[in-house]
């Protein structure tokens, strides 16, 4: 049976599935939920230093390819982090992702500190929500140098937890700015956020569905697009920091996909919604029959392999 077991950076994934941040994971009791449907792994959802309320509703809307949000990163603040993770810490069937955002370069410090007391197995840095701006009005992760101030800036607190940064699929070339990161002392990077904004219009009321009129893409439509920014994430950086893939993965081949372009794990959030929860379960024993079908006794020689195959695509 193909192994799907790795450790990375001196954590252990007993998996490849991480659940995405945002989705379901809000609580102790949501994370350990989402670790008994089978994922290798649990990420929080993005955690403010301050109470950050989100857009009014309606928030979401699905399709049978796609789904919009702009839930706008609602969070109770850093006190309530402290209570859900001392929780989870208590008995923590998988590692847990602490996911942080803020407003600017030093709040990010300044979350971070906070974090990191709590112990994180990896801190991931949201640079990247598309309703989040900086006081240019666009995220960090639009800009080499603002992404790496913001690496550098979290980077100098957290010790020895490792500093993933989640990157946005809406820039130029997503390939330069993961290097401005490495070089401001990125450990590794989620690939890749929401994609877009996009917009949906109601039809009677000619009106947009969302209150925020527009919404960050996920779900199936969007996995050709992870798995691009993923490729161009890996060769930029010599495939030398670990990838989480995230972006439209609802099936054991989506995340087998994943690992060619040079994800080492997999995120799972949008999946849940249309697999249901033991999505989880359901891919790790899809990967594990793919590599049954094509003699692969090990997850990790397909890291990367598409690179390999093609030295320069
Ligand atoms: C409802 C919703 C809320 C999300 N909230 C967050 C968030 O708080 N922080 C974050 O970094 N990403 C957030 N995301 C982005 C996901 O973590 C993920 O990167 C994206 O949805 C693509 O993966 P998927 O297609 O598997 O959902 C959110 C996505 C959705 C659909």
């Amino acid at each position: 049976m193909m192994n799907l077991s790795q450790t990375l950076l001196g954590v252990t994934f007993q998996n490849p599935t991480v659940l995405a941040s945002g989705i379901w994971g809000i609580t102790a009791a949501s994370w350990r939920r989402v670790a008994a449907c089978g994922a290798g792994a649990v990420t929080t959802k993005s955690l403010w230093l301050k109470e950050h309320r989100g857009h009014a509703n309606p928030v979401i809307i699905s399709t049978e390819h796609w789904t919009l949000n702009a839930v706008g990163v609602p969070d109770a603040g850093i006190e309530k982090a402290r209570e859900e993770i001392g929780d989870y810490n208590k008995n923590k069937p998988v590692p847990l992702i602490g996911n942080i955002i803020a407003d600017t370069a030093d709040n990010y410090g300044l979350i971070a500190s906070e974090i990191v007391k709590l112990k994180p197995d990896v801190l991931e840095v949201n640079i990247s929500c598309p309703n989040v701006e900086d006081e240019f009005g666009r995220p960090f992760a639009c800009s080499g140098p603002d992404a790496a101030a913001v690496t550098k800036t979290v980077k100098a607190v957290s010790g020895k937890i490792p500093v993933f940064i989640k990157l946005s699929p809406n820039v130029e070339n997503i390939g330069r700015i993961a290097l401005a990161c490495a070089e401001a002392g990125a450990d590794g990077f989620t690939v890749i956020n929401t994609v877009g904004p996009g917009m949906a219009i109601d039809l009677r009321s000619r009106m947009p569905i969302l209150t925020n009129k527009v919404g960050g893409l996920s779900g199936p439509a969007i996995k050709p697009i992870a798995v691009k920014c993923i490729a161009d994430v890996y060769r930029a950086t010599g495939g030398s920091k670990p990838i989480i893939g995230t972006g439209g993965v609802m099936t054991g081949e989506d995340a087998i996909e994943m690992l060619l372009a040079g994800a080492s794990l997999i995120g799972i959030g949008t999946g849940i919604a249309y697999r249901g929860e033991m999505i989880f379960k359901l891919v790790c024993d899809e990967m594990k029959a793919w590599g049954k079908s094509e003699g692969v006794k090990d997850m990790k020689e397909l890291v990367g392999g598409m690179h390999r195959t093609l030295p320069n695509g």
